[in-house]
């Protein structure tokens, strides 16, 4: 029997306890009514006489031990339990958060900045409510043009005039106002017209306009930064053509096509002509010049104003321009990875 108890306490310092659960399989094998302490006792009954005072004292020497050994450990489970059962397991995959994705125009805006800065052009922004002068008074809109009418602006108050830009060339004036040639700037925004909302036009709309004042600005300077834009937006193999056009800030004026993605043998996109229109450009009118403090005899200029709901509806071959602003999230997932 002294030779069992002396096992038991080997047993003891090799049991392992961590959980809650190692100590209950502790409990059972030597504490419970069938454990093994009990047994030594119903042993001890049979024990005889001269060896009972050594074998009991031993006995509950390995009672003690048992006894301390699982106290000792209980509060070892309870914290162990503790941890595990906080809010936080710390082993769990973390929760991912879906990535929103960047608007197609305003990725095809930052393309289009991005292919003018490489060009030598800087950014400059302007108010989307205007007044008369800005948007049309000087840029040289003679007083019955039709874009001042109500049909086609969104008056906020009349006399004095206070409205929503028709377009970023508004942007032209106030960069003149604020700076002395040379000038070289892109201007991208929103702009605001009245007019029915359909497959191809909206009320709400955005353009870059661009402005480059300098000594000796040539036409020429004019279609070689256009080409030069449209190639990199569009690619090497991109045509394109400058008709002749009119707007009242520039003289001469043209619009620009681009060749047709097709390559000529004509789609939808292009109605079968295999030129698509983006832009209107043109020589900055000496008399804009003036009517903003720049010297005419001494400068001249080119600009341009992109249509960017255009450009984007080429580059990602889409159909409607009410699809941009219906924020189907449909729609704009397919962006997600075109930034
Ligand atoms: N502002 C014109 C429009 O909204 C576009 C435009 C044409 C801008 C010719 C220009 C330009 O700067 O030179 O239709």
């Amino acid at each position: 029997m002294l030779d069992r108890i002396q096992q038991i306490k080997q047993d003891i310092a090799a049991f392992k306890i961590e959980t809650a659960a190692d100590l209950e399989a502790f409990r059972l094998k030597y504490l419970s009514k069938k454990g093994q302490m009990n047994d030594l006792f119903e042993a001890f009954k049979t024990v005889s006489k001269d060896q009972k005072r050594e074998i009991g004292q031993k006995l509950n020497e390995l009672k003690v031990l048992l006894n301390e050994t699982f106290e000792k450990y209980k509060e070892v489970a309870e914290q162990h339990a503790a941890a595990s059962s906080s809010d936080s397991d710390l082993t769990l995959p973390g929760e991912s958060f879906p990535l929103g994705s960047r608007h197609p125009i305003s990725i095809a805006m930052n393309e289009i900045c991005d292919i003018f800065a490489k060009l030598g052009f800087s950014v400059a922004e302007g108010p989307e409510i205007e007044d008369d002068w800005h948007v049309f008074s000087a840029l040289n809109f003679p007083p019955e043009h039709p874009a001042r009418d109500m049909q086609d602006t969104f008056f906020i108050q009349k006399c004095p005039d206070i409205l929503l830009r028709t377009h970023t060339s508004s942007v032209q004036v106030r960069v003149m106002e604020r700076m002395k040639p040379p000038i070289r700037m892109i201007m991208p925004g929103r702009v605001f017209r009245n007019e029915a909302i359909s497959a191809r036009s909206h009320c709400i709309f955005h353009q870059v306009e661009g402005l480059y004042i300098a000594e000796d600005v040539s036409f020429t300077d004019l279609k070689q930064t256009l080409l030069a834009f449209a190639r990199e937006m569009f690619g090497e193999k991109t045509d394109i053509r400058l008709r002749p056009s009119y707007f009242p800030f520039t003289e001469p004026s043209a619009e620009m096509d681009v060749s047709c993605s097709c390559g000529g043998k004509g789609c939808n996109l292009c109605k079968y002509t295999g030129w698509l229109e983006v832009l209107g450009c043109g020589m900055v009118d000496p008399a804009v010049l003036e009517a903003n403090g720049i010297d005419s005899k001494k400068y001249t200029g080119f600009a341009f104003g992109i249509g960017v709901e255009r450009m984007a509806l080429m580059k990602y071959k889409i159909k409607d321009i009410r699809t941009y602003f219906e924020n189907d999230v449909r729609f704009l997932q397919q962006f997600s990875t075109a930034f």
